[in-house]
């Protein structure tokens, strides 16, 4: 190959490729394994990926269900949210946090971001908390743990649940916490690109009250605590055993994984260090970054969409996550709210890159793409 051929190789937000590559026959043997064995919906995968995954968080109960907004949606269901609540979460989330707390009937109740962070505000939530309130519900956004500590107390103080959207921080933690310990549960997505990804969809609900776990177990099978008895209204979000065989395989390999995203990060940071234009967002102290994304806001005369068209130019792409804040949405119209409400989040939905941050990436690939986003945003 020559060195032309090799430069303008693509460089993508995932490389599924080279992650089955590294983990050679082990997923196919899982995959026939699963398949011989018959027990194809929850089984031994299921509740070796519940124990397995809750370890790692250090929680003591996993319940896996169908997707990521399932286990958002079941979760708030678990704790007792109910039809006509308020729930106070992000305008700058991926649009299910807020969608999973209408699918009930409550109203999702927005309270802006912090614009270094792009994690929800302890302060703001604390003054958009209603007397109809019962739930809080923080995304840890890119991997990023929000303040759980204060919206902890914040909970404790006003008596309200508190559920974390953790679709993007499998790993993560702040101040030695991860997601699922200081709220009352913790949800995750293990959608294909995630950082433990399926070849599918899935999702997990970590919880330390068993209480939670139980319901959560019920709601997943039609509110079924033994067969054919329904104790209450729930649905059929039961986790399937070839993805749960899957993620048995890549869960190993997560830690290892993520600290190679944050050694990425760190590179970028390096490179990127000194620029007026670009900025990438404040790392808290305290936290263990998981990277899902590396997101950087691109704040110069070129816009960031002239950016990102110019790095795709280059065969570099990059992600917006997310175009658009949540309150902006057509199908969030029946909340109330409009343009000018959220200004942070407004902001960064115009501002935000997030550049290839994958463990299958090389330090020159960083380099490459740290140079052509230097060159792009004329920075
Ligand atoms: C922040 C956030 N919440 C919830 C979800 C929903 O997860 P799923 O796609 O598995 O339903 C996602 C998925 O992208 C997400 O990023």
């Amino acid at each position: 190959m020559t060195s032309t051929t090799q430069a303008t190789k693509p460089i993508a937000p995932v490389d599924l490729a080279a992650e089955r590559a590294e983990l050679g026959p082990a997923l196919q043997e899982a995959v026939l394994r699963t398949l011989e064995s018959g027990k194809y919906v929850l089984g031994p995968e299921v509740e070796a990926l519940e124990r397995d995954f809750a370890k790692l968080h250090s929680v003591a109960h996993g319940v896996a269900v169908g997707t990521g907004t399932d286990a958002l949606w079941l979760g708030l269901l678990a704790l007792g949210v109910k039809p006509c609540d308020d729930v106070v979460t992000s305008p700058f989330t991926f649009f299910a946090s807020a969608a999973s707390i209408a699918l009930i009937g409550a109203k999702p109740v927005l309270a802006d971001v912090d614009y270094d962070t792009a994690l929800l505000d302890p302060a703001k939530a604390r003054a958009a908390v209603t007397p109809r309130t019962t739930a809080i519900l923080p995304v840890h956004l890119y991997g990023h743990l929000a303040d759980m500590k204060a919206f902890r107390a914040l909970c404790d103080e006003k008596k309200l649940a508190l559920l974390e959207d953790g679709a993007q921080a499998h790993g993560s933690r702040r101040d030695g916490y991860a997601c699922g310990t200081l709220g009352d549960a913790g949800t995750f997505s293990f959608y294909v690109t995630k950082n433990l990804g399926a070849a599918g969809e899935g999702g997990m609900v970590l919880t330390q009250r068993a209480d939670v776990a139980k319901n959560l177990r019920e709601l997943r099978d039609h509110g079924s605590p033994t067969k054919y008895v329904h104790a209450r209204i729930g649905t059929n979000s039961r986790l399937q055993a070839i993805q749960a065989a899957i993620l048995n395989v890549k869960l190993p390999h997560l830690e290892r994984w993520n600290e190679r995203r944050r050694q990425l990060a760190a590179r970028y940071g390096r490179n990127l260090a000194g620029s007026k234009v670009i900025a990438p967002l404040t790392l808290a102290s305290g936290t263990t970054h998981t990277y899902h994304q590396y997101t950087v806001r691109i704040r110069g005369e070129r816009s960031r969409d002239a950016v990102a068209a110019a790095l795709s130019a280059k065969q570099i792409f990059a992600g917006v996550h997310y175009p658009s804040p949540v309150h902006l949405q057509e199908a969030a119209k029946p909340w109330g709210y409009g343009p000018g409400d959220f200004p942070n989040a407004e902001r960064l939905a115009r501002e935000v890159l997030c550049l290839p941050v994958h463990p299958f990436l090389s330090d020159a690939d960083v380099d490459r793409v740290s140079e052509a986003l230097l060159e792009a945003a004329g920075a």
